[in-house]
């Protein structure tokens, strides 16, 4: 069942109250990646074509419930604002007297944006009031926050129980690119992961194991596979109160009859800011001293992951083979995606924002079939869960089956 989308509504001289995702990396007030505003324009665009006004809300980052200049959202404001090619209007606060005269002076084809909903302690709780006070300054609810669809909070929740509410062209796209994934049926799959922790992962690796024909495992996260085979892991960062777990996923995938593969090299070096040994260490030939660390996965891994997903329908990846933000360490990461970026059948799906960014650095985003917004809500939506910020939106009417 599909949600009722933007596109299904009559927006003329209505005014849409558009929740975005613009939690976007900062460094003080200047925005390090816009690819969250980016991906906002297309639904800001259409509601305004369509003859709508649009109140964009969002939060960034984690300011616990206070109101906190490290969190502002005029930049993102302003930055989006220039990727529109417009003028926007920046309200202090989300809700109370000037939001809401400002959104009532808000005319056809006018955006503004309300401050970081995070400054109140009321969204994240899901509160009632405070939902009832964001609907008051609109009359429609759009829901394009792909990334915070995870989060039942009063933005992305409760507030789409007291108006008429959509889903934006963003979540259309997201969905339509994981959803033949979370049901098992994006033809032969294979599964890149990494990043540091299995912990973060299980949900997702049990459930992936049932449906890929192969997961590669790198990053930091493949440690704690190989400390499970028995080898020397040296320092490596890895979790040790997740061997058994990476056993069972292991058992899983055995029994699944998908293949789990785990490094057969990499790149050691006795710290991430000492430089790599120049020969990478064979885990069949040497083990690796007690003081070193694994930094990255070995030439001869990631050939081996590039053969195993080479003839696959979809590949999906989630999480850097190693520390690809220093030069020394980015190999694994690079060469990964060099790999993906020349399988012309096959549909690639980046997942994570740790990944999306390695393939930004790499040039190699265009290449991608699909570079999820999503961090945490990608992997919680392909493991199967329901997102509630997607579940609360109204179910769109069945479209009638075709004659034969
Ligand atoms: C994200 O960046 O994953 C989303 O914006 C959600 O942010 P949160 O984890 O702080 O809820």
């Amino acid at each position: 069942m599909s949600n009722v989308s933007i596109r299904d509504l009559d927006l003329a001289g209505k005014r849409v109250l558009l929740r975005l995702d613009l939690n976007v990396p900062m460094d003080g007030a200047r925005v390090l990646d816009d690819t969250r505003i980016r991906a906002a324009v297309p639904t800001v665009k259409y509601a305004l074509e369509q003859g709508a006004s649009v109140v964009v809300c969002s939060h960034l980052g984690r300011p616990n419930g206070e109101r906190n200049p490290a969190f502002d959202l005029t930049p993102v404001a302003v930055r989006l604002a220039r990727t529109l090619r417009m003028n926007v209007r920046m309200a202090p606060d989300c809700i109370g007297d000037v939001a809401t005269q400002m959104s009532s002076e808000l005319k056809s084809g006018e955006v503004m944006v309300l401050q970081n909903l995070r400054f109140h302690e009321e969204e994240e709780e899901d509160d009632g009031d405070f939902a009832a006070q964001l609907a008051d300054l609109a009359d429609i609810y759009v829901n394009d926050a792909f990334g915070a669809a995870h989060r039942a909070h009063a933005s992305t929740h409760a507030v789409a129980t007291m108006m008429p509410s959509a889903g934006g062209l963003l979540l259309d796209r997201e969905i339509e690119a994981l959803e033949p994934i979370r049901r098992g049926e994006a033809g032969k799959l294979g599964f890149i992961s990494g990043g540091a922790k299995v912990s973060d992962k299980l949900g997702l690796l049990e459930r992936i194991a049932e449906i890929s024909e192969v997961i590669a495992i790198g990053g930091a996260m493949a440690n704690t596979f190989l400390l499970a085979r028995g080898l020397p892991t040296g320092a490596s960062l890895l979790e040790q109160d997740m061997v058994e777990a990476a056993n069972e996923i292991t058992a899983t995938a055995h029994d699944e009859h998908c293949e789990l593969l785990i490094p057969t090299d990499c790149v050691i070096a006795r710290g991430a800011d000492e430089p790599p040994r120049a020969k990478p260490l064979v885990f069949a030939e040497e083990e690796i001293p007690e003081d070193w660390q694994i930094l990255d996965v070995g030439p001869t891994t990631v050939e081996t992951f590039s053969e195993a997903v080479k003839d696959c329908d979809t590949v999906v990846w989630n999480g850097p083979l190693g520390l690809f933000e220093r030069e020394a360490f980015s190999g694994g990461t690079r060469a990964m995606a060099e790999a993906l970026a020349k399988l012309e059948d096959a549909t690639t799906v980046i997942c994570g924002g740790e990944t999306a960014a390695a393939v930004a650095q790499f040039r190699l985003t265009s290449k991608m079939s699909h570079v999820s917004t999503g961090g945490g809500a990608a992997l919680e939506y392909l493991q199967g869960i329901d997102l509630p910020g997607i579940a609360v939106l109204p179910e769109a009417e069945p479209q009638d089956e075709e004659d034969d």
